[in-house]
């Protein structure tokens, strides 16, 4: 949104476009606007929204399409939102795009990201008040609420702000939450609970402050079917955010920083619950009840994010970009932390709470998708390094389970985005329990990384694929690292710590290595990519990497993939193998090494041809192989990092050769904030 910043219909369609384009990873199967129209007759403002089926780019081109937007129109104050959409309630369609409406005169248009829970009750009253609905979402729910509230209003100067503190008063689930009104033309509302939101500003001009501090109401009010009256304390300019004089500055709402980061990379996260409001040029935050974490104010921070990092450059494909971005995001993992001549490593984020983890009864790391498998490829070192029993779970399951945990357990939840709702409904139980947590998160100012005690950050830099690479890569070696100042003092573990300290120094290399082999990989996909079905067998430090590699072929190429554990080869999977069945080994220089031959030994006796990943000097191995890949060869904990990455490849290339856009796989979405 501009204020005293004249921007013209075209250039705010931009702006708002652009950013529903770098967000498109996170759902995209439908797109809309809303934005001010304007009747020069009458000389009136009316909401205007544009919405469609499909990607970005179908929206885009209908907005050129429709003869009532006059691109030239300028605009002094002007507030736009857009939506890009991942369906959870209600097939994907125009009507059920963002935003929803209040009505058909759109006097209130919201856009949502997350979920309503209780939005059946709702709607079933909204619906005896006379309330009509024409979509099946429960975004919509939330706006006839608006529009019911405002209706009911019991005076007629009701902020905007305040109508919003009421609706989500009434809202249980996940939300972040933009709303606009032609009711409080130039004004926007934004909010939310359990789903991620952020303002950016911008401004040539100074600021009038860099801490929003947050106000509180004076005292509550009864639900929306009694609205009662309730005090607003009234603003000053001491509780905003402006631009000093009053001068030109911009308000950019996004639930990611790359939404946003080519206009300004000045950002203030909001918490749960926080009502940001912009009226007049001016931001104000405020609070019904006070927050958790207690902070009085909200920071204005700088993002380090560059533009460059959200972009494809020479790459066809976000992911395929990212998968060639490892050497140097596995380094920068390490970075500043890895000391190579003394052997130590330090996380900064753990050191003050290290005694406490030492002394714990057992660690239990969580994560969903990518991020579980990080946790399951390094449990054997951390069990190994820290002596201490360790749980990997899944975290819709950990809270099916409702597993106990104890005060004495350290809970670490793995997650890219640090947004993922199962694995923060967990984090929130382990709180409950008391349990110290750990965040290993891709995301500064994410809710992971804000609801932890302590965390790391994995600094592998934005990660915009669906299919998660550089980020899997980047999770294993901070839990690795780890592992690593937890043993610190044992005299025992020295020379292995070394040995492994060693192998992080040259992982850089060996990954560049390992991705030269992209065109002997792009061979074997021609050969493979008519196929249904693709086994991936192995076992030990190499287990996750089949669950991994299975994970990345299935979510991007559609065909049928198993990660198999090769022990239990003959207690089941070893039906599967026969002449035809396509199946991948992963086989390295490792302990499991000769019952991973006992295994090859059983596909081939069924006539199975295994492609094997195996290290460079295994001469045994490709006897028995249809094919092979070979690999460098590093320490046994960390070749994981080596072994996937020919499995990122290859299921890029099956994607492309099976024709599918390899950054949006159907029905997924990059960041899975509902539960
Ligand atoms: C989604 C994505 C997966 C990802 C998982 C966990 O399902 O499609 O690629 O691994 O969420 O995401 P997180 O951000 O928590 O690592």
């Amino acid at each position: 949104m501009n204020y005293r910043v004249p921007r013209t219909r075209k250039e705010i369609f931009e702006t708002l476009i652009k950013g529903l384009q770098r967000l498109e990873y996170r759902g995209y199967d439908s797109a809309g606007v809303a934005i001010d129209g304007h009747n020069n007759e009458v000389k009136e403002r009316y909401i205007q929204l544009v919405k469609k089926r499909g990607n970005v780019k179908a929206l885009d081109e209908e907005l050129y399409k429709q003869d009532s937007m006059d691109l030239k129109v300028e605009f002094e104050t002007h507030f736009g939102i857009a939506h890009t959409r991942w369906a959870t309630h209600g097939v994907p369609n125009a009507v059920n795009s963002h935003p929803q409406r209040s009505d058909k005169g759109n006097e209130f248009v919201v856009i949502h990201n997350g979920i309503i829970t209780n939005y059946k009750d709702l709607r079933k009253f909204l619906e005896s008040k006379g309330y009509e609905f024409e979509s099946e979402t429960d975004t919509e729910t939330i706006a006839k609420l608006i529009k019911y509230v405002f209706d009911n209003r019991e005076t007629e100067d009701i902020t905007f702000s305040t109508l919003v503190e009421r609706v989500i008063q009434q809202l249980e689930g996940a939300f972040a939450l933009v709303f606009k009104s032609i009711h409080y033309p130039g004004e926007a509302v934004a909010t939310r609970r359990g789903s991620p939101l952020l303002i950016g500003v911008r401004s040539k001009y100074k600021l009038s402050t860099e801490q929003i501090p947050i106000l509180y109401r004076t005292r509550n009010f009864e639900n929306v079917k009694n609205i009662c009256k309730t005090r607003m304390k009234r603003l000053d300019s001491s509780t905003c955010l402006h631009a000093v004089g009053d001068k030109a500055v911009e308000f950019f709402f996004a639930s990611d920083a790359s939404a946003i980061i080519e206009h300004t990379n000045r950002v203030i996260f909001l918490e749960d619950d926080d009502i940001a409001a912009v009226a007049d040029g001016k931001l104000s935050i405020h609070r019904v009840k006070r927050s958790a974490s207690d902070d009085p104010s909200r920071a204005i921070q700088t993002l380090q994010m560059e533009l460059q990092q959200i972009m494809k450059g020479n790459f066809s494909a976000f992911m395929q970009k990212e998968i060639f971005e490892q050497p140097e995001s596995v380094f920068n993992t390490m970075r500043g932390r890895v000391n190579f001549e003394t052997n130590t490593v330090l996380l900064g984020g753990l050191k003050d709470h290290l005694k406490e983890i030492r002394r714990c009864r057992r660690l239990i790391v969580i994560g969903c998708g990518t991020s579980y498998h990080a946790a399951v490829a390094t449990r054997q070192v951390l069990e190994e390094l820290t002596e201490l029993p360790v749980m990997v779970e899944l975290a819709s399951d950990f809270l099916d389970r409702n597993t106990p945990v104890f005060r004495d357990d350290v809970c670490f939840f793995i997650s890219q985005s640090g947004e993922t709702a199962d694995t923060l409904l967990a984090l929130r139980y382990c709180k409950d329990r008391r349990a110290l947590t750990v965040g290993v998160t891709n995301t500064v100012g994410s809710s992971i990384s804000r609801e932890t005690d302590c965390g790391v950050h994995i600094n592998a830099g934005p990660e915009i694929g669906v299919a998660s690479t550089k980020a899997y890569t980047s999770q294993f070696i901070s839990l690795v690292m780890f592992g690593l100042m937890m043993s610190e003092d044992r005299i025992s573990l020295q020379n292995r710590r070394r040995e492994i300290i060693c192998g992080l120094r040259s992982l850089p290399g060996l990954i560049k290595e390992v991705l030269s082999l992209d065109e002997k990989i792009h061979d074997l996909a021609l050969e493979l990519y008519t196929q249904r079905s693709l086994l991936v067998m192995g076992r030990g430090y190499n287990y996750a990497t089949c669950l991994e590699g299975a994970l990345k072929i299935k979510e991007i190429t559609y065909m049928h993939s198993e990660g198999i554990l090769a022990g239990e080869l003959k207690h089941g999977p070893l039906a599967l193998i026969d002449k035809q069945m396509p199946v991948i080994m992963v086989i390295m220089k490792d302990p499991c090494f000769a019952k991973c031959q006992n295994a090859l030994q059983q596909v081939t006796a069924r006539q199975g041809r295994p492609i094997i990943l195996c290290s460079r000097d295994d001469t045994e191995s490709s006897k028995f192989a249809y094919k092979t890949i070979e690999l460098p060869h590093t320490v046994d904990c960390l070749q994981g990092i080596l072994s996937v990455i020919p499995l990122q490849l290859l299921s890029f290339h099956l994607a492309v050769l099976r024709g599918y856009d390899v950054d949006f796989p159907r029905n997924l979405a990059k960041s899975v904030t509902v539960e």
